[in-house]
């Protein structure tokens, strides 16, 4: 049994003049001990789908269908009170732009001790500061930090503080909406690294939420790609990458800078996000496709199965090898 199986998942947002469809018929599986990222631009429903999980979405949010298995439990029938036994002690959660989440008023040990005091009221003090100073060697933070309040650390260390307080209670999910934005490229690097040492150390899984392929191809070993609320494409990070069916994909990797390549063949990926009101019929993606062709208004496409473990939406995945070589030449900003 997976860890974690999304099935079938849709979540809308009820707004004045209609439905938001933010996650639209989402299914995927995370592994335990593996590394899954979620990838796709602004607004194509990345947070919706991580909240979801944990039963964070906003009030005007509907679960409209769908299941989310985690160890086999449903969590979308599961009580207020069952979740918040779940949430850092089997899933952490650190939502999109956490740092300014964390308790201006209380140090770093005070805000540790309470994340294990909420959930374990029998352990002593002396262990709660073991486990902290544990925490904190891991995530590269001195232990002469812990009277530290979180406006006296770097933006890096504070992320790090919320890696910290994420591993605390050794939960075997982390779920993370973009980790690493906002942050230098060293210390993106960095944090990227140490999730893979706890993962080797504590055998726990993670689901990263970014727009940035790059970072999501060097610590992931799954990807999954959406636009629209939709899935798009997913497979094996590595193998995804080096050679992307998706148009949408194809276009994400191409508007990377890349050293070894000629940059004037760099397609600018300048796109708007969808409109995801009432959407029409059709691929989501098709209004900004070079590729696009009739059937592709008939209906989304489903994922089907291509080369390497990758499963494809797109009518035109075989013609992929096609698609890779045109892209090239494609500006897709006036698309
Ligand atoms: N509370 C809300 N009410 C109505 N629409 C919402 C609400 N929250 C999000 N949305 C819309 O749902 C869609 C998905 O939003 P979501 O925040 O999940 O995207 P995202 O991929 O996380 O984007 P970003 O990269 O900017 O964080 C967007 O069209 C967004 O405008
Ligand atoms: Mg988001």
């Amino acid at each position: 049994m997976s860890l974690l199986s999304v099935r079938d998942l849709e979540v809308h947002y009820e707004v004045e003049d209609g439905y938001v469809h933010a996650v639209d018929d989402v299914s995927f599986d995370i592994e335990r001990e593996s590394l899954v990222g979620i990838l796709g631009e602004s607004g194509c429903g990345k947070s919706t789908l991580s909240k979801s999980i944990i039963g964070g979405l906003d009030d005007n949010a509907v679960i409209r269908s769908g299941e989310i298995l985690f160890d086999g439990v449903d969590l979308t029938e599961i009580s207020d009170e069952q979740m918040r036994e779940i949430r850092w002690e089997k899933i952490a959660f650190i939502p999109q732009s956490a740092m300014g989440s964390l308790d201006p008023v209380s140090t770093i040990k005070e805000q540790l001790f309470e994340t294990i005091r909420a959930h374990r009221s029998d352990v002593s003090k002396q262990e709660c500061l073991e486990r902290a100073k544990e925490v904190l060697d891991l995530v590269g933070i001195s232990s002469g930090r812990l009277r530290s309040y979180p406006h006296q650390l770097s933006g890096g260390m504070r992320q790090r503080v919320l890696l910290a307080l994420a591993l605390i209670l050794e939960p075997e999910l982390i779920i993370a909406d973009e980790p690493t934005t906002g942050l230098d490229v060293l210390l993106r690097d960095k944090i990227l690294n140490d999730i893979e040492t706890y993962r080797d150390e504590y055998g726990v899984s993670a689901l990263f939420v970014s727009h940035d392929i790059a970072d999501l191809v060097e610590t992931t070993e799954y990807l999954i790609e959406m636009y629209g609320g939709k899935i798009t494409e997913r497979g094996p990070s590595k193998q995804l990458f080096d050679r992307p069916i998706h148009p949408y994909t194809i276009g994400l990797k191409g508007s990377l800078p890349d050293l070894h390549e000629n940059t004037d063949e760099m397609i600018a990926m300048k796109m708007q996000p969808p409109n995801l009101k009432n959407p029409e019929e059709g691929c989501r993606f098709r209004n900004k496709c070079p590729f696009a062709v009739e059937e592709c208004r008939t209906a989304h496409p489903e994922l089907t199965e291509q080369r390497d473990g990758i499963e494809t939406a797109c009518y035109r995945a075989s013609e992929a090898e096609m698609m890779r070589e045109e892209a090239k030449t494609v500006d897709w900003s006036n698309v």
